[in-house]
């Protein structure tokens, strides 16, 4: 409210959606919905009247029918403390309570489904839904503390779950037995939604940024790579770890993988407040670039096989994003964008602050696609070692994520706990 004081802001929750006749997909709030208002509950609305200072959630009437199938759901007096609005009405009183709020407003900040759902009553005030939505982006971008509180537990649950797949995950296993084991422990810590599809590759499957089939065999001599996470309340862990199917790391593998983490290490480090996130990136592809360099898949400068894109074979994807309800959180809020200064394309250009989550993932991958493409090959002939690279096709790849909170000075909050390093994750594989 005290960022848009000239308008009547009015916010939709998520609406079900069937999934066919009369069954719909599993809900998961509006995440703009659910910072503001903490209901995990469909088709409720929030109007927000900041010259007079009122909240007023509107809640669906809901009937004796949808008792019988869908059991208790809180009413106004229930919602009011569990919610903490000072008012909370039901839904049909949504279009009277807008005709008595606008009075002395000329605009509106409500986003499109307030649009549809209340076009009438809106009639004549002027349409602001991006203003809307770029000041929750700015809003949600520095996490509170009781936010950091969920997004360290969801780390915590996501945590012990990856832990426990690095003990129990054996050859012969298929992808979505571990993905099981992942998404069970998640379960049974009483949480209800992965805050993404679970990634489980083994072998080559690693080199398929978003691989989601899930189902093939483990093989002894593999890297698995999981990229998976929980959500708490909404807020998301985004952890990814890849460990050796057999219960040590061959030569190869222990090569790729320490470069991976002396990268991530270094990036944990310099993500301190001030710094861009391009430039932080840029870093990442230097490290990179410098490791794959002495293993001799890389030749040239830095400065190079980073301004010519031929680390990028290698490592295709950013250093990392902005984490919260959603676990891609938005590009910060326009305010905070900033000209990259940076010859490297980048997706998320801001100076990282104190309360921003993000992830610090980077990775090097073994592409198919990529080392086999003759305009590549033609392009970085001279800084790529394709036959030596080609040798590397069935490590898949390499992937290490941790979620982390920057501070206000000094390296950033760690939220991410799990064996990283090659002996921690050696002894949790003994005896496979
Ligand atoms: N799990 C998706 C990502 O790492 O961005
Ligand atoms: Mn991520
Ligand atoms: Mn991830």
């Amino acid at each position: 409210m005290r960022r848009l004081p000239d308008g009547l802001i009015l916010l939709s929750g998520g609406k079900e959606i069937p999934r066919n006749y009369d069954v719909n997909y599993v809900f998961r709030q509006h995440s703009n919905f659910l910072y503001l208002t903490g209901v995990e509950e469909p088709d409720c609305h929030l109007l927000l009247d900041p010259k007079r200072r009122t909240s007023t959630l509107f809640l669906p009437r809901i009937d004796e029918h949808h008792r019988v199938w869908e059991g208790h759901v809180p009413g106004p007096a229930e919602a009011k403390t569990l919610y903490g609005v000072p008012r909370v009405l039901y839904c049909d009183a949504l279009p009277a309570e807008i005709k008595r709020a606008r009075k002395g407003y000329r605009r509106a900040y409500a986003d499109a489904a307030s649009w549809k759902h209340s076009g009438s009553a809106l009639k004549g005030l002027h349409k602001a839904s991006l203003t809307l939505e770029d000041a929750i982006e700015e809003l949600r971008t520095i996490k509170t503390p009781g936010e950091l509180e969920r997004m360290a537990e969801a780390n915590r649950i996501s945590g012990r779950a990856h832990e426990l797949v690095m003990r129990q995950t054996r050859a012969g296993m298929r992808e979505y037995e571990v993905q099981a084991l992942f998404e069970a422990e998640c379960l049974r810590s009483g949480q209800r939604h992965l805050a993404y599809p679970s990634i489980v590759a083994a072998g080559k499957n690693g080199a398929v940024l978003h691989y989601r089939r899930n189902d093939a065999k483990l093989k002894k001599g593999q890297l698995l790579l999981i990229d998976a996470g929980v959500e708490v309340r909404g807020y998301a862990a985004d952890i990814t770890r890849t460990f050796p199917v057999s219960s040590r790391f061959s030569p190869k593998q222990r090569d790729v993988y320490s470069v991976v983490l002396e990268t991530q290490k270094a990036c944990i480090d310099a993500a301190r407040p001030g710094l861009n996130s391009a430039a932080w990136h840029v870093l990442s592809m230097r490290l990179i670039a410098d490791g794959l360099r002495d293993m001799k898949l890389l030749r040239g400068s830095i400065d190079e096989l980073v301004e010519t894109g031929a680390v990028r074979l290698f490592y295709p994807h950013g250093i990392g994003h902005l984490l919260g309800l959603d676990v891609h959180d938005g590009l910060g809020g326009k305010r905070r964008k900033k000209p990259n200064p940076t010859k490297v394309p980048v997706r998320f250009v801001a100076d990282l602050e104190p309360g921003m989550a993000v992830t610090v993932e980077p990775g090097v991958y073994f592409i198919d696609a990529l080392l086999n493409s003759p305009r590549l090959r033609r392009k970085h002939r001279d800084q790529v070692d394709f036959t030596r690279a080609e040798r590397f096709l069935d490590l898949g790849g390499v992937r290490i994520e941790d979620d982390i909170v920057v501070r206000p000075s000094g390296p950033p909050r760690n939220l991410t706990s799990v064996a990283k390093e090659i002996g921690d994750i050696e002894a949790l594989r003994r005896g496979v």
